[in-house]
């Protein structure tokens, strides 16, 4: 009973075509990285450059109140990629995010976005999907009035929108099937329109980075793989991505990398060469099953398939 919507749900994914393994991307990239070489997006064109990242986690340690979350945390991300981190809730997977937003000020260690020191404010050219449920869901803003919010750091000291910064927000509430929804609440829409909204308000501001927070939490399959979907073509167009979720199967088995993640880095790489019992053991702290299916890898807790089979 446990694997069977696990299993509907990639089969799913898999009949939509979302998996970048099939298109034959990351055994390549895989071998690539190991030998010190990193994904970027020239023009719409994978090719394979040595280069500086851009996000870059120096002997990171964080917490709240002095009680540490993570410590001595090394992270690279690259130009590029699009990458997921995975974990249990309460492993660190957001404070990660805000460490590297200049929401959350590190402990120890040095965090740098795009060549440039994070220190206590947000990096330029970065977008940001929180996580649905910390929003404020009480404060009366329309779907335009939030996109138009990614505007704000171009305007300048006059935050008044111009007929430019209209037609932007129009362009991409039409991109994003987001038009007939412009004058609604926000807090009046479905989770899937709400992810939408928040990923437009990142896209205007013409980021080179997105950090999405469990884009794809609490949100139907059918939504799940338009969001995926969308993700990569923005990916395509150069812009690096890295999301967290806790979903393996529907979410982080299709990505070209994902790292483990709790409280530190376990392990990271390709999902077919890191799902690994033992890696998934060190995540989750409980006993993971790993199925390969052909080109699909399945992740059970092994706990609910021995019961499923009483
Ligand atoms: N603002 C905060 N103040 C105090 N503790 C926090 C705060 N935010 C998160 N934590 C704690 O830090 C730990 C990691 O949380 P979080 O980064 O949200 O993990 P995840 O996103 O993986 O669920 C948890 O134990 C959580 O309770
Ligand atoms: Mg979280």
């Amino acid at each position: 009973m446990g694997l069977k919507p696990a299993l509907t749900g990639i089969a799913y994914l898999a009949g939509k075509g979302i998996s970048l393994k099939r298109r034959g991307l990351i055994n390549l990239e895989a071998k690539k990285k190991m030998n010190g070489q990193h994904p970027t997006t020239d023009g719409g064109r994978r090719t394979w450059v040595k280069e500086r990242p851009v996000i870059e986690l120096v002997d990171v340690s964080c917490g709240y109140d002095h009680s540490p979350v993570f410590e001595k945390v090394d992270l690279n991300i690259y130009q590029g990629q699009f990458a997921g981190i995975v974990g249990p809730t309460g492993s660190g997977k957001t404070t990660l995010l805000k460490v590297i937003l200049g929401l959350v000020k590190p402990l120890h260690g040095t965090v740098t976005v795009l060549g440039q020191p994070v220190q206590g404010k947000a990096p330029p050219f970065i977008g940001y999907v929180p996580q649905l449920e910390s929003v404020d869901w009480d404060f009366p803003v329309t779907v335009e009035q939030v996109v138009m919010m990614g505007r704000y750091r171009e305007m300048g000291i006059l935050p008044w929108p111009n007929s430019r910064d209209r037609r932007l927000v129009s362009e991409l509430l039409e991109r994003l099937g987001l038009t007939a929804y412009a004058k609604r609440q926000i807090r009046n829409l479905s989770g899937g329109q709400q992810q939408r909204v928040f990923l437009a308000r990142a896209l205007i501001g013409n980021p080179k980075l997105i950090l999405l927070d469990e884009p794809t939490a609490g949100v139907d399959l059918k939504t799940q793989h338009d969001i995926l979907h969308l993700l990569t073509e923005v990916n395509l167009k150069g812009v690096t991505i890295l999301l967290t979720t806790h979903d393996l199967n529907a979410i982080a088995a299709h990505l070209p990398w994902v790292i483990c993640f709790n409280q530190r880095v376990i392990a990271q790489g390709a999902p077919e060469e890191i799902f690994t019992t033992e890696v998934l053991r060190q995540t989750y702290n409980s006993e993971m099953m790993v199925i390969k299916q052909g080109p699909l890898t399945l992740i059970a807790n092994s706990a609910l398939v021995l019961k499923s089979h009483e």
